[in-house]
Protein backbone atom coordinates (compact mmCIF):
# COMPACT_ATOMS: atom_id res chain seq x y z
CA UNK A 1 0.00 0.00 0.00
CA UNK A 2 2.36 2.44 1.32
CA UNK A 3 5.97 2.43 -0.86
CA UNK A 4 9.74 3.40 0.51
CA UNK A 5 8.74 3.83 4.39
CA UNK A 6 6.04 2.18 6.03
CA UNK A 7 3.24 4.04 7.05
CA UNK A 8 2.20 3.75 10.91
CA UNK A 9 5.57 4.82 11.66
CA UNK A 10 6.41 7.60 14.45
CA UNK A 11 6.34 10.83 12.05
CA UNK A 12 4.01 9.65 9.53
CA UNK A 13 1.26 12.16 8.93
CA UNK A 14 -1.41 10.54 6.72
CA UNK A 15 -4.15 10.79 8.96
CA UNK A 16 -6.58 8.01 9.82
CA UNK A 17 -9.95 8.90 8.10
CA UNK A 18 -7.64 9.10 4.57
CA UNK A 19 -9.03 5.89 2.59
CA UNK A 20 -6.18 4.38 0.47
CA UNK A 21 -7.00 1.77 -2.06
CA UNK A 22 -5.20 -1.19 -2.81
CA UNK A 23 -1.71 -0.25 -4.41
CA UNK A 24 -1.32 3.17 -3.52
CA UNK A 25 2.05 4.71 -3.50
CA UNK A 26 3.37 7.19 -0.84
CA UNK A 27 7.20 7.41 -1.63
CA UNK A 28 7.67 8.98 1.84
CA UNK A 29 5.13 8.71 4.51
CA UNK A 30 6.67 10.62 7.00
CA UNK A 31 6.42 13.82 4.63
CA UNK A 32 3.27 14.68 3.54
CA UNK A 33 0.09 15.64 5.11
CA UNK A 34 -2.82 13.77 4.10
CA UNK A 35 -6.06 13.85 5.83
CA UNK A 36 -9.85 13.24 5.18
CA UNK A 37 -9.16 12.58 1.13
CA UNK A 38 -9.46 9.55 -0.77
CA UNK A 39 -6.56 8.23 -3.16
CA UNK A 40 -7.50 5.44 -5.91
CA UNK A 41 -5.80 2.25 -6.78
CA UNK A 42 -2.48 2.66 -7.98
CA UNK A 43 -1.97 6.11 -7.99
CA UNK A 44 1.89 7.45 -6.49
CA UNK A 45 2.20 10.75 -4.42
CA UNK A 46 5.26 12.47 -3.57
CA UNK A 47 7.00 14.59 -1.46
CA UNK A 48 5.88 17.29 0.49
CA UNK A 49 2.60 16.96 -0.89
CA UNK A 50 -0.67 18.04 1.03
CA UNK A 51 -3.76 16.60 0.69
CA UNK A 52 -6.69 18.34 2.30
CA UNK A 53 -10.18 16.66 3.51
CA UNK A 54 -13.08 16.32 0.71
CA UNK A 55 -10.37 15.23 -1.69
CA UNK A 56 -10.38 12.97 -4.41
CA UNK A 57 -7.80 10.97 -6.12
CA UNK A 58 -9.20 8.20 -8.40
CA UNK A 59 -6.85 5.57 -10.02
CA UNK A 60 -3.31 5.22 -11.48
CA UNK A 61 -2.57 8.82 -10.86
CA UNK A 62 1.01 10.62 -10.21
CA UNK A 63 0.93 13.43 -8.10
CA UNK A 64 4.72 15.12 -7.86
CA UNK A 65 6.52 16.75 -5.15
CA UNK A 66 5.79 20.01 -3.56
CA UNK A 67 1.80 19.89 -4.18
CA UNK A 68 -0.94 21.36 -2.82
CA UNK A 69 -4.59 19.56 -3.56
CA UNK A 70 -6.90 21.67 -1.71
CA UNK A 71 -10.51 20.52 -0.06
CA UNK A 72 -12.95 20.27 -3.07
CA UNK A 73 -11.10 18.83 -6.20
CA UNK A 74 -12.04 15.84 -7.81
CA UNK A 75 -8.91 14.36 -9.90
CA UNK A 76 -10.06 11.68 -12.62
CA UNK A 77 -8.56 8.27 -13.68
CA UNK A 78 -4.67 9.03 -14.99
CA UNK A 79 -4.07 12.65 -14.04
CA UNK A 80 -0.97 13.52 -14.33
CA UNK A 81 -0.30 16.32 -11.35
CA UNK A 82 3.79 18.00 -11.83
CA UNK A 83 5.49 19.31 -9.21
CA UNK A 84 4.44 22.44 -6.94
CA UNK A 85 0.98 22.65 -8.58
CA UNK A 86 -1.40 24.44 -6.26
CA UNK A 87 -4.74 23.96 -6.55
CA UNK A 88 -7.22 27.04 -4.97
CA UNK A 89 -11.09 26.39 -3.29
CA UNK A 90 -11.68 30.40 -2.21
CA UNK A 91 -12.09 33.21 -4.98
CA UNK A 92 -11.92 36.26 -2.51
CA UNK A 93 -10.25 34.51 0.64
CA UNK A 94 -10.33 36.75 3.49
CA UNK A 95 -8.60 35.87 7.21
CA UNK A 96 -11.23 37.94 9.05
CA UNK A 97 -15.20 39.08 8.87
CA UNK A 98 -16.31 42.38 8.51
CA UNK A 99 -16.11 42.63 12.51
CA UNK A 100 -12.65 41.75 12.78
CA UNK A 101 -13.34 37.97 13.89
CA UNK A 102 -11.79 35.09 12.39
CA UNK A 103 -12.97 33.21 9.88
CA UNK A 104 -14.01 29.68 10.11
CA UNK A 105 -15.83 27.16 7.88
CA UNK A 106 -19.02 28.58 8.14
CA UNK A 107 -17.74 32.01 6.71
CA UNK A 108 -16.98 30.61 3.52
CA UNK A 109 -17.96 27.83 0.59
CA UNK A 110 -15.62 25.77 -1.34
CA UNK A 111 -16.04 25.88 -4.71
CA UNK A 112 -15.77 22.50 -6.46
CA UNK A 113 -12.27 22.22 -9.53
CA UNK A 114 -12.75 19.33 -11.38
CA UNK A 115 -9.68 17.34 -13.90
CA UNK A 116 -10.60 14.83 -16.47
CA UNK A 117 -9.40 11.83 -16.78
CA UNK A 118 -5.81 11.49 -18.80
CA UNK A 119 -5.11 15.19 -18.29
CA UNK A 120 -1.68 16.65 -17.23
CA UNK A 121 -0.98 19.51 -15.42
CA UNK A 122 2.72 20.84 -15.66
CA UNK A 123 4.76 22.21 -12.72
CA UNK A 124 4.12 25.53 -11.09
CA UNK A 125 0.44 25.58 -12.64
CA UNK A 126 -1.77 27.32 -10.14
CA UNK A 127 -5.37 26.01 -10.78
CA UNK A 128 -8.11 29.16 -9.85
CA UNK A 129 -10.96 27.53 -7.82
CA UNK A 130 -14.21 26.77 -9.78
CA UNK A 131 -12.76 25.47 -13.23
CA UNK A 132 -12.96 22.28 -15.47
CA UNK A 133 -10.00 20.59 -16.84
CA UNK A 134 -11.09 18.61 -19.64
CA UNK A 135 -10.09 14.90 -20.60
CA UNK A 136 -6.94 14.84 -21.88
CA UNK A 137 -6.04 18.22 -21.57
CA UNK A 138 -2.26 19.57 -21.11
CA UNK A 139 -1.15 22.82 -19.03
CA UNK A 140 1.65 24.15 -19.79
CA UNK A 141 4.56 24.70 -16.57
CA UNK A 142 3.94 27.70 -14.49
CA UNK A 143 0.41 28.37 -15.92
CA UNK A 144 -2.79 29.93 -14.10
CA UNK A 145 -5.82 28.53 -15.35
CA UNK A 146 -8.84 31.00 -14.99
CA UNK A 147 -11.12 29.23 -16.99
CA UNK A 148 -12.34 26.03 -18.10
CA UNK A 149 -9.91 23.94 -20.18
CA UNK A 150 -11.79 22.13 -23.43
CA UNK A 151 -10.59 18.68 -23.95
CA UNK A 152 -6.80 17.40 -25.54
CA UNK A 153 -6.36 21.12 -25.66
CA UNK A 154 -3.04 22.70 -24.32
CA UNK A 155 -2.81 25.91 -22.37
CA UNK A 156 -0.38 28.12 -21.36
CA UNK A 157 0.93 30.74 -19.37
CA UNK A 158 -0.71 33.76 -17.15
CA UNK A 159 -3.63 33.89 -17.35
CA UNK A 160 -3.74 30.37 -19.25
CA UNK A 161 -4.80 30.26 -23.16
CA UNK A 162 -4.79 27.50 -25.77
CA UNK A 163 -1.76 27.32 -27.58
CA UNK A 164 -2.20 23.65 -29.24
CA UNK A 165 -3.73 20.30 -28.86
CA UNK A 166 -2.57 17.33 -27.79
CA UNK A 167 -1.08 14.80 -30.23
CA UNK A 168 -1.84 11.98 -28.23
CA UNK A 169 -5.52 12.76 -28.53
CA UNK A 170 -7.42 9.27 -29.79
CA UNK A 171 -7.65 10.12 -33.53
CA UNK A 172 -12.14 10.20 -32.70
CA UNK A 173 -11.01 13.32 -30.99
CA UNK A 174 -8.84 14.73 -33.05
CA UNK A 175 -11.20 14.24 -36.47
CA UNK A 176 -14.36 15.16 -33.90
CA UNK A 177 -12.99 18.91 -33.53
CA UNK A 178 -13.31 18.32 -29.72
CA UNK A 179 -10.66 20.47 -27.73
CA UNK A 180 -10.26 23.41 -29.83
C1 LIG B 1 2.88 23.72 -22.52
C2 LIG B 1 3.69 22.63 -23.14
C3 LIG B 1 2.95 21.27 -23.01
C4 LIG B 1 3.82 23.01 -24.64
O1 LIG B 1 4.60 22.07 -25.30
P1 LIG B 1 4.60 22.09 -26.92
O2 LIG B 1 3.22 21.84 -27.43
O3 LIG B 1 5.67 21.14 -27.36
O4 LIG B 1 4.88 23.61 -27.27
P2 LIG B 1 6.22 24.29 -27.83
O5 LIG B 1 7.41 23.94 -27.01
O6 LIG B 1 6.27 24.02 -29.32
O7 LIG B 1 5.91 25.84 -27.61
C5 LIG B 1 4.90 26.52 -28.32
C6 LIG B 1 4.90 27.96 -27.86
O8 LIG B 1 4.40 28.02 -26.51
C7 LIG B 1 5.37 28.59 -25.64
N1 LIG B 1 5.36 27.83 -24.39
C8 LIG B 1 5.66 26.52 -24.22
N2 LIG B 1 5.48 26.17 -22.94
C9 LIG B 1 5.10 27.29 -22.29
C10 LIG B 1 4.78 27.55 -20.94
N3 LIG B 1 4.83 26.58 -20.01
N4 LIG B 1 4.39 28.80 -20.61
C11 LIG B 1 4.32 29.77 -21.55
N5 LIG B 1 4.61 29.57 -22.85
C12 LIG B 1 5.00 28.34 -23.21
C13 LIG B 1 6.72 28.44 -26.38
O9 LIG B 1 7.63 29.43 -25.96
C14 LIG B 1 6.27 28.61 -27.79
O10 LIG B 1 6.09 29.98 -28.06
P3 LIG B 1 6.50 30.62 -29.49
O11 LIG B 1 5.60 29.95 -30.50
O12 LIG B 1 6.20 32.08 -29.31
O13 LIG B 1 7.93 30.29 -29.69
C15 LIG B 1 5.10 22.47 -22.48
O14 LIG B 1 5.97 23.51 -22.88
C16 LIG B 1 5.01 22.47 -20.97
O15 LIG B 1 5.04 23.49 -20.28
N6 LIG B 1 4.94 21.19 -20.43
C17 LIG B 1 4.88 20.96 -19.01
C18 LIG B 1 6.27 20.54 -18.51
C19 LIG B 1 6.24 20.18 -17.05
O16 LIG B 1 5.87 20.99 -16.22
N7 LIG B 1 6.56 18.93 -16.74
C20 LIG B 1 6.45 18.48 -15.35
C21 LIG B 1 7.19 17.19 -15.10
S1 LIG B 1 8.92 17.39 -15.20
Amino acid sequence: MVGGNQAGKEGNVIASNVKLDDGVVIHHPDLVNLYGCSIGRGSRIGTFVEIQKNASIAENCKISSHTFICEGVTIEDGVFVGHGVMFTNDLHPRAVNLDGTLQSDVDWSVIPTLVKRYASIGSNATIVAGITIGEGAQIGAGAVVTKDVPAYAIVAGVPAKIIGRAKDAPVEVISSGRGR
